[in-house]
């Protein structure tokens, strides 16, 4: 049932090309220009009249929350809010009847979500879920919804329901860009032709797997680890860290990359590794000095790259390539090479990569 792999991680994360396509299917229609989405659709006037998006989720899809505040503010300019459901339900929110609630959620079971639901719907929010389980709670709660298509996802850390959650997150942000004439004809079909490479190029990132077994091995009796990221990617610096904190047992933190001279530079010495996200679009140029900084404390610099790179290649003590994409796709990428990172840390660790301690898939208590 693990087809071949040696634990249901590893199979999932090599599931993602196909996970991906499988999201957008029928729903991305590139050669005709269209993305087509009924639960979308038939709530358009909702979505663009809206005062804002609140989006609440916990975990892994929270960090997808927080790609998608991106994504949405950058190009549909609609204005939105990530929110932790364990904190949101508690914080007495203001929610009113013009804002969109959108919870994310893998199993569609979480508690805090769900409830975080129960509360903006009593507000008179209009309530819109991305889950992977059909029929799954949150699914029926909801007053619509896009469920990813992943298929059913059974290691406990979470990988192809993270970036097919981002891959319905961006569709949505496309078609309302569109409806609300953010986009001209020419750029909209420009995203819609490179959303439909990315499976492809996620299957190019993959083919890094022999060398992130290496720098797994280099890496692998951390005590602690520091991962890096700004804009887009500054979310999958967090999704990094919780990856291997779970998996794993290191400890990890993940960081916008310019808030490290706030406070969490003064960490750095030879024992430190460093993961830090440094695509070609996106603040390259910041994060290249956000690098010097820490090669210069004597920080252990791995860096998540364009392919073709130079400049860090001179600076880091590893480079591990991705294909190149649009800035606003580049985290479906970058997370790959996370994922594989940790899973081998964990494996060379003797961790229980599928079922970690104290961890459960679906958390159905508060
Ligand atoms: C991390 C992980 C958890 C879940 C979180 C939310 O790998 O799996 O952080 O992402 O418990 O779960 P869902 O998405 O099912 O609501």
């Amino acid at each position: 049932e693990k087809g071949g792999y040696d634990h249901f991680m590893l199979k999932e994360i090599y599931e993602q090309p196909r996970a991906i396509k499988d999201t957008y299917r029928g729903r991305l229609l590139a050669d005709q220009g269209l993305v087509k989405m009924s639960g979308i659709e038939q709530n358009m006037e909702k979505f663009i009249n809206a005062n804002r998006i609140i989006i609440v989720a916990c975990g892994t899809s929270w960090h997808a929350g927080l790609v998608a505040e991106y994504i949405f503010e950058d190009l549909a300019r609609i204005p939105v809010e990530v929110e932790y459901a364990s904190e949101f339900r508690y914080r007495n929110p203001v929610i009113t009847d013009k804002d969109v609630l959108i919870a994310i959620s893998q199993s569609g079971e979480t508690a805090d979500t769900l409830a975080a639901i129960k509360l903006a719907k009593e507000k008179g929010a209009f309530v819109f879920g991305v889950c992977n389980v059909v029929g799954s709670s949150i699914a029926r709660e909801t007053d619509a919804g896009a469920y990813t298509h992943a298929g059913p996802e059974i290691g406990v850390a979470s990988t192809k329901a993270f970036t097919t959650q981002i891959t319905v997150l961006t569709l949505i942000a496309l078609r309302l860009a569109k409806a609300k004439g953010e986009f001209s004809e020419t750029k909209y079909r420009e995203y819609l032709t490179e959303l439909e490479t990315i499976p492809s190029k996620v299957e190019k990132s993959l083919e890094s797997n022999a060398l992130i077994e290496i720098i797994a091995d280099v890496y692998k009796d951390s005590t602690n680890c520091l991962y890096l990221g700004r804009g887009y990617n500054f979310p999958v610096a967090l999704e990094g860290a919780l990856k291997l904190k779970e998996i794993s047992y290191i400890h990890a933190e993940g960081y916008p990359a310019a808030e490290m001279k706030h406070g969490p530079i003064a960490l750095i010495d030879e024992h430190m590794p460093v993961f830090v996200i440094a695509t070609k679009k996106g603040h390259y140029e910041k994060v290249v000095s956000n690098i010097q900084e820490i090669k210069s404390r004597k920080g252990k610099i791995i860096a998540i790259v364009t392919e073709g790179d130079e400049q860090v290649r001179d600076l880091a003590d590893h480079v591990i390539e991705v294909p190149e994409t649009l800035e606003s796709l580049t985290p479906l990428l970058t997370t790959i090479p996370l994922q594989l990172l940790s899973y081998h840390i964990a494996v060379m660790r003797g961790c229980n990569v599928d079922q970690p301690r104290n961890l459960a898939k679906s958390v159905t208590v508060e």
